[in-house]
């Protein structure tokens, strides 16, 4: 039988998801687990979230909702391992010996790192070192399973750049070892916010929640920002600089889709109407997710960590032979 490819994506546990989380990313991580040629890995970086959070319920409550996020989307924790990053320690023994093959002026580089550290220093807060090596705990997220493939939005492209560099000079080292981990892109899109930004979740009130009810969506959507230019019913839009219409592009299709182009191009239909109907279908999207949820949270509150713990002993034996393997190839075994 031919060696099925590993697949390996991680989320941070910060708040609540959102349609962003789901149609940029967490909906094709369904697809990928239902593939049988793939070995899927999804896990929360709850490690990772230490970087910018400190409270310690907020991030045990955040885990079990993504868990169970993860789950209503389409994910089978039967086939798909889920687990937390905190379940597995060698994860973090390899991050140190990563982070020995690690120049430091990649990492002051990194986007992430930069843009984490302006805005640290402008509230007057401390850059913790975790936020300088976040990306070699990534690149030990990537390389202990031995993933192959990562579907991550771009803003993750540098970090996993980083783990394949790695895993070449490790390579190089000490052997053939890691296999050079491929970016999965292809699907991953950009999902606009309500208020006009480039990106939905980068403030709490630009997004739809996956939790938000039909009267919510229907509300939010109702006073997110249009065309800026159509002012009046009869004034003929631009889709093409229309937020709404983004969203309509990734949420509806077909004829309605062309048929919203036309009409607001042409005035034929006002911007409440093109409104409903994408309030329409966002509510069609979600209706499915929010049962499925609601059936998880009626197995009780243990059902999360049931599966957290399943999930953590799969992975951590995995990894932990990888770690072992790594740390006799660099003369560091545990005697
Ligand atoms: N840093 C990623 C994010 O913020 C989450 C993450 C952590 C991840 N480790 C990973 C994603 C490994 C893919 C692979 O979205
Ligand atoms: Fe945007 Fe729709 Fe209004 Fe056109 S009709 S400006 S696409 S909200």
């Amino acid at each position: 039988m031919k060696k099925k490819e590993v697949v390996l994506s991680g989320i941070r546990a910060t708040g609540k998801l959102h349609l962003g989380n789901y149609l940029g990313a967490m909906k094709f991580f369904a697809q990928l687990s239902q593939d049988d040629s793939k070995e899927c890995f999804f896990f929360i970086a709850n490690l990772h979230t230490l970087t910018t959070k400190t409270d310690p319920d907020d991030i045990k409550r955040d885990l079990k909702e993504i868990v169970l996020d993860y789950i209503s989307i389409g994910i089978d924790p039967s086939i798909a391992t889920i687990f937390a990053q905190s379940s597995v320690p060698e994860t973090c023994e390899l991050t140190w010996l990563l982070g020995c093959l690690t120049p430091v002026a990649d990492l002051e580089r990194m986007p992430h790192f930069k843009d984490k550290k302006d805005k640290k220093e402008a509230l007057g807060e401390i850059v913790n070192s975790g936020l300088l090596t976040y990306p070699v705990l990534m690149a030990a997220d990537i390389l202990g399973p031995r993933a192959n493939l990562v579907p991550v939005g771009e803003d993750q492209h540098p970090h996993v750049e980083l783990a394949r560099e790695l895993a070449r000079r490790f390579n190089t080292i000490y052997g053939e070892t890691f296999p050079i981990p491929e970016l999965l892109s292809g699907e991953a899109v950009r999902v606009p916010g309500l208020d006009g930004s480039g990106k939905m979740g980068k403030s709490d009130y630009n997004t739809i929640d996956l939790s938000d009810s039909p009267e919510t969506v229907i509300k939010k959507i109702s006073k997110a920002v249009t065309d800026p230019a159509r002012q009046r019913r009869n004034d003929p839009g631009d889709p093409s600089v229309c937020n709404i219409y983004a969203l309509h592009m990734l949420i509806s299709s077909g004829q309605e889709l062309a048929q919203v182009l036309e009409g607001c191009r042409t005035a034929d239909i006002g911007c409440m109407n093109c409104k409903e109907i994408l309030s329409k279908n966002i509510v069609n999207i979600l209706s499915p997710i929010q049962q499925k949820r609601a059936e998880l949270v009626d197995k009780g509150l243990d059902f999360p960590l049931e599966i957290l713990n399943d999930g953590g002993e799969r992975a951590r034996k995995i990894i932990a032979e990888t770690v072992e393997e790594v740390k006799d190839k660099m003369g560091v075994p545990m005697y």
